[in-house]
């Protein structure tokens, strides 16, 4: 069922405009926000968001913490490193408070919608004036200005009715690629993961706001658009349509795009939407499939829903309908109770399946599931298996990149590459990157790149005009 509400924050805006504009007097310019994102794109959409909202709000948008009247910290829970990382930059905040005390530092998203962080932030964070989880991500404007005006710490509790909050206004990273969130939160309850805790009950947006929002994004020239959702094959469940609907209809939208889409769940990806995908116009032929495992035993202990076989059948499909298909995965080492015959089955589907992109993690055992009160692996064991499986990933990627060698593939260019700016880099159809010598104008166009080399994580060549 939808559950959609439109985002009218504009009681709040007008009061946070008044507060922005007296702030800009005493100060002499227009007081500045520094959004930091860690997690995945649906945390980098979410941060798009929380971005458009403090612009609305009167904030100029910065990239150095030091010059912010006003940070939003957007944290991640997946793994312990992520909430780590994320704690260990606040912590870093507190020189600056204590430099400009009139500072507000938020932190919001996955980490602090879980009980036991928000209680570590008000306890040893005393700097920090306001937590929000990804549930309230909308009610921005409306805490931050209880802060103001109560002038005291709000921690916001975490929604008890999860809504789709539709006409957030939306600041974008990039004027070529776009995020949109098709659905929000996660029913699956993978016995590892904290999200469906974090991020609460699926939710889907109707399919006119979404189609309406990607015709609005090709028109205004975006080039790769990518729908984000946990589980974006359990799309508008009980709405009366499906994933597969939605890509059709997005499909039909005249323009130069590229439509992809993550994430996947292998229980329920049909071969409607295989279909779907080979016969388009615009969607990627790429497939991020997440495995997690390749012994039944583990899938069933992570409460996956699918095994071996059926994972393998959908492969086989995908496949056969899109020969050309670009595969990626991801993959847990080390759950609860893996022994040498379960990694060994990894391995074994690894090497059958031959992802182009792997994604592997270490199993991290997250409060609160059913998994961290399992018995756990032997770390030792665990940096052991996981280095064979890169090894092994390794020589497979290598190999899947060999042969486009002499190719001339289009590529999605982003502009001078990080560690060297004479070097642009982009990406190809199946989201692998591209390294190549273009100039400024190619930034946000598809070139085409005859490709001279390739190693196992990137290609290399030269524009073809
Ligand atoms: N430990 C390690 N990896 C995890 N993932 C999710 N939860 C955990 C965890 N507790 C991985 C899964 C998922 C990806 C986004 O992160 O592989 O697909
Ligand atoms: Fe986590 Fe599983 Fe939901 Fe993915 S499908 S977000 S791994 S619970």
């Amino acid at each position: 069922m939808s559950q959609q509400t439109v985002y009218d924050a504009s009681q709040y805006i007008e009061k946070l405009r008044g507060y922005t504009a007296s702030l800009a007097a005493e100060q002499g310019s227009a007081p500045k926000c520094f959004v930091l994102t860690f997690g995945c794109q649906q945390n980098v959409a979410d941060s798009e968001k929380l971005s458009g909202m403090a612009r609305d709000m009167g904030y100029e948008l910065c990239d150095d913490p030091a010059d912010a009247d006003l940070i939003a910290v957007n944290t991640c829970a997946i793994r312990e490193h992520a909430e780590q990382k994320a704690l260990s930059i606040v912590g870093q905040y507190k020189h600056l408070k204590a430099k400009k005390p009139s500072l507000i530092i938020a932190v919001c998203g996955c980490m602090v919608a879980q009980e036991h962080r928000r209680e570590d932030i008000k306890h040893k964070y005393p700097y920090v004036d306001l937590t929000f989880g990804t549930a309230s991500l909308h009610r921005f404007p409306e805490l931050l200005w209880q802060k103001i005006s109560r002038s005291r710490r709000i921690f916001c509790p975490e929604e008890t009715e999860y809504t789709v909050a539709e006409g957030v206004p939306i600041c974008r990273e990039s004027n070529y690629r776009a995020w949109v969130s098709i659905m929000y939160g996660c029913n699956n309850f993978c016995s590892y993961c904290i999200v469906p805790y974090v991020r609460g009950r699926e939710r889907s947006r109707e399919m006119h706001e979404v189609v309406a929002e990607v015709r609005e994004l090709v028109a205004r020239g975006y080039k790769d658009i990518t729908l984000l959702g946990q589980n974006v094959n359990s799309y508008a469940k009980g709405m009366g349509y499906d994933f597969a609907d939605l890509l059709s209809e997005l499909d039909k939208i005249e323009g130069d795009f590229i439509l992809r889409f993550m994430t996947s769940h292998p229980k329920d990806a049909s071969y409607k939407l295989i279909d779907v995908m080979a016969n388009s116009k615009h969607i990627a032929h790429q497939f991020h499939l997440p495995l997690q495992s390749g012994s039944d035993k583990i899938l069933k202990a992570m409460n996956r829903h699918y095994d071996k076989a059926r994972y393998l059948d959908i492969v086989r499909y995908i496949r056969e309908k899109m020969p050309d298909a670009a595969l990626s995965s991801d993959i847990i080492v080390g759950f609860p109770g893996e022994t040498d015959e379960d990694f060994e089955d990894t391995m074994q589907i690894l090497d059958t399946v031959r992802f182009d992109m792997l994604f592997s993690f270490i199993y991290s055992p997250r409060k609160g599931t059913p998994a961290a009160e399992m018995e756990q692996v032997d770390s030792k064991l665990t940096g052991k298996r996981f280095d064979r499986l890169l090894a092994l990933q390794h020589d497979i990627a290598l190999e899947k990149n060999q042969p486009m060698v002499g190719k001339i593939i289009r590529v999605l260019c982003d502009g001078p590459s990080k560690n060297n700016p004479e070097i642009y880099s982009g990406r190809e159809e199946g989201n692998k990157i591209v390294f190549f010598h273009a100039s400024p104008e190619d930034t946000g166009k598809f070139v085409n790149v005859k490709i001279d080399k390739a190693d196992a994580f990137a290609l290399w060549g030269e524009i073809e005009k």
